[in-house]
């Protein structure tokens, strides 16, 4: 199947998981323990009814959005994704290259394959930094140094990684980092050549963003030796003065990312965040949480306006985002999506997954009766909303 023949993110999954060895799917797919937060993040939007209203002029919508700093298109941030090229070569600079083309913003991880400086050089692209606190300082202050001289536009410092989310789909497969042939992993890589070739053309696996920067120190071997690499370099008591500190230094845009209280959120807001994501981590750590979207109209209620907030996970339509605008989000967070769609045809399928999510989007903006994404904001698009 080609990109353009994918209607909607569920077909670019299905090509993603034909494309791509089981334990690299799995390693994109997968949550926590019984990964019921994963499903919820999804399912939880079935729960919020749309309620249209008609004889109105929507010929021309217009979804563009000012958040953290930047203009965006239409309201998306592609969420950040660590070892994006163990998926496809091209890896972060594939998408955010497809971002800048789709006019929405892209942020790249700490654990990404590719450095702040290269991120940096692509143009016309509203960029944001993930920051996972490590427990040296000096590496962080060289993060927030490295992204001012590269001119990133926001940081987010994602909170939720405290220690590593049980994952045992990845414990099962055996998955390693960088993808390693042996005697586990054979018969599954043997079944997908084509990634294969693809991915041996693509030189060394490397994590630029922590450590030297030019060899693979990322200590290699499977994901439980990844996972205790991390706990050795994480800052495993990270606090509230860890974030004032990083707001001080950067003086820019800021976001929390992995919030789910409402208190959490005030709190966020008091030490200086310009933008609340809220999110579960795609369910990949704390089990047994609540949809994203669940979480939204309490945190919009208490942070009342004093910052924006940024809906993550589950998002798979372009109803989604515009539920999670009329509930109360200034923007929208996606990583899976984007994923199955470089996976699966590389540039060309984050394009695939961005042109869907936007057309869907738009049209759904047109069908509620919506011209703009503050038409959204008065809440007039949901059932039992405040009605114009
Ligand atoms: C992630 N996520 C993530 N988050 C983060 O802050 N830093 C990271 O390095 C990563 N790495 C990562 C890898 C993979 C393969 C996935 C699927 C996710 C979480 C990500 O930013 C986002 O919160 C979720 O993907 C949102 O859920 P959806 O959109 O995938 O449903």
């Amino acid at each position: 199947m080609r990109a353009e023949k994918c209607l909607n993110i569920g077909d670019l999954e299905r090509c993603a998981r034909q494309r791509l060895p089981q334990p690299l799917f799995d390693y994109i797919q997968g949550g926590s323990d019984d990964e019921i937060t994963l499903a919820a993040n999804v399912t939880g939007f079935d729960r919020y009814a749309l309620l249209p209203r008609y004889l109105r002029d929507v010929r021309d919508v217009d979804s563009s959005v000012a958040v953290l700093g930047s203009r965006l298109a239409w309201p998306l941030y592609l969420a950040p994704t660590g070892m994006t090229q163990m998926f496809h070569r091209d890896g972060e600079m594939a998408v955010a290259r497809a971002a800048a083309r789709s006019g929405v913003g892209y942020t790249l991880s700490t654990m990404g394959t590719t450095s702040i400086e290269d991120i940096g050089a692509v143009p016309d692209l509203p960029k944001m930094f993930q920051m996972y606190l490590l427990n040296d300082d000096s590496l962080n202050r060289a993060m927030v140094d490295r992204c001012r001289a590269s001119a990133f536009d926001a940081l987010c410092i994602t909170v939720d990684c405290i220690t590593a989310g049980n994952r045992e789909r990845d414990i099962r497969s055996g998955l390693s980092v960088p993808p390693r042939l042996n005697l586990q992993s054979l018969g599954q890589f043997a079944r997908r050549p084509e990634w294969c070739l693809n991915y041996l053309r693509g030189g060394a696996f490397r994590l630029p963003n922590i450590g030297d920067g030019n060899g693979d120190g990322n200590g290699g071997g499977d994901i439980s030796t990844l996972a205790s690499y991390f706990a050795q370099k994480m800052e495993s008591n990270i606090s509230w003065q860890h974030v004032e500190a990083i707001a001080r230094q950067w003086q820019g845009p800021l976001a929390i990312k992995g919030l789910q209280s409402a208190q959490d959120a005030t709190m966020a807001v008091e030490a200086g965040a310009t933008a609340v994501i809220v999110s579960n981590h795609g369910g990949r750590q704390l089990d047994g949480s609540a949809a994203s979207i669940d979480l939204l109209p309490a945190i919009a209620d208490a942070i009342g306006g004093k910052a924006e907030i940024i809906l993550d996970g589950g998002i798979r339509r372009g109803s989604h985002m515009v539920k999670a605008l009329a509930l109360g989000a200034t923007a929208c967070m996606t990583g899976r999506p984007y994923l199955y769609g470089l996976s699966a045809f590389g540039a060309a399928g984050v394009d695939r997954s961005l042109a869907i999510l936007h057309s869907e989007f738009e049209r759904t903006m047109a069908l509620v009766g919506c011209r703009s994404v503050a038409d959204l904001k008065a809440g007039t698009a949901m059932q039992g909303g405040a009605g114009a």
